[in-house]
């Protein structure tokens, strides 16, 4: 498999992209003792599937060489504002180690993420350089500019920030594919060979982040689905009030259709419901109105008898006799 079609197939097979399943807690120790055993075993299953599959090279795995620079200067503007978003990476890592430090699963996992992320604003930077859309002059004056400020976290407990981690998450993969399906229609090759690396690592993080929040769903699920539901009526994409002439960057983000609220609606908030399996009376105390919530648990019923009649089919069904 070559690296191109690797990251391919992490952004076709699915939003998940990896077979959605619950961890099994082991039924033994301390919810505590519980949560640890889940979340070490999810990191170290996170970190073989990325050292095999998804790791990559800013310098190496980028073709910087082919002509860089056919993208418009809209597109170029909002690569700057998603750059500038992933500039706050010191506050996104030491603040929610922080929070997390007991954990050694999340912990890790945390360092390992702070990895990953750094090469996200390198990679938007370098592009910005070589397309000739920005100077080196420009984008330190923008990282100037940042520096005054301080991205704090959003909610206080470690539950709700793996809520707000798994929404986020999604939010930014989402964003990245969409610019990429921009810059191909524009025909930057660089740029969209960029952006597909960017892409598959949001979107293994948030598959982190939701298995971890499925575990929460499983022992402790009427205080994750009362934190969902207060995640989801504060969420907002992280640093925007930080960043300089947000208010333009956003506008350009949503009239290009990479991020807006009819989006986050369609692509992130109702996608994660299903991801996450809720019950029918687990989306109702997520906040999810009564009629939504009873059409959502119905087509999942709907899914899952179909899915076990396709099963009961192909097993009782005899095989189709040969013609000659
Ligand atoms: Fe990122
Ligand atoms: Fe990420």
């Amino acid at each position: 498999m070559t690296a191109d079609s690797i990251v391919e197939h992490q952004l076709t097979a699915g939003r998940a992209g990896e077979p959605d399943e619950t961890p099994r807690a082991p039924r033994r120790g301390s919810v505590t003792a519980q949560f640890e055993e889940i979340f070490f075993e999810q990191y170290v299953r996170y970190f073989k599937a990325a050292e095999k599959r998804r790791r990559w090279s800013v310098e190496k795995d980028i073709a910087w060489d082919k002509e860089a620079g056919s993208a418009s200067d809209t597109t170029a503007l909002i690569v700057e504002s998603f750059c500038a978003v992933e500039m706050f990476l010191p506050d996104y890592t030491h603040r929610i180690m922080e929070l997390i430090r007991r954990s050694r699963g999340r912990a890790w996992f945390q360092a390992n993420w702070g990895y990953e992320e750094s090469k996200h604003s390198m990679a938007l930077e370098t592009w910005l350089i070589a397309a000739k859309k920005r100077t080196q002059e420009q984008m330190e004056q923008l990282e100037r500019d940042l520096l005054g400020a301080e991205w704090n976290l959003p909610f206080e407990t470690p539950r709700q920030m793996i809520c707000y981690t798994m929404v986020q998450e999604l939010a930014t993969g989402v964003n990245y594919v969409n610019l990429r399906r921009r810059a191909q229609d524009e025909d930057d090759h660089v740029l969209t060979s960029v952006l597909r690396w960017l892409s598959a690592d949001e979107s293994a993080h948030y598959n982190f982040f939701r298995r971890g929040v499925k575990a929460y769903l499983e022992l402790e699920p009427v205080e994750t689905v009362a934190d969902l539901r207060f995640v989801f009526e504060n969420f907002a994409m992280p640093a925007h009030a930080l960043i300089p002439e947000w208010e333009k960057r956003g506008a350009a983000i949503e009239q290009a259709g990479i991020y807006g609220p009819r989006v986050y609606l369609g692509k992130i908030f109702k996608p994660i419901l299903e991801d996450l399996g809720l019950t029918r009376q687990q989306l109702k105390d997520a906040g999810i109105p009564t009629e939504d919530a009873d059409s959502m648990a119905d087509w999942r019923e709907q899914a899952d008898a179909d899915k076990k009649l396709a099963r009961y089919n192909r097993f009782t069904s005899l095989p189709a006799i040969p013609s000659r």
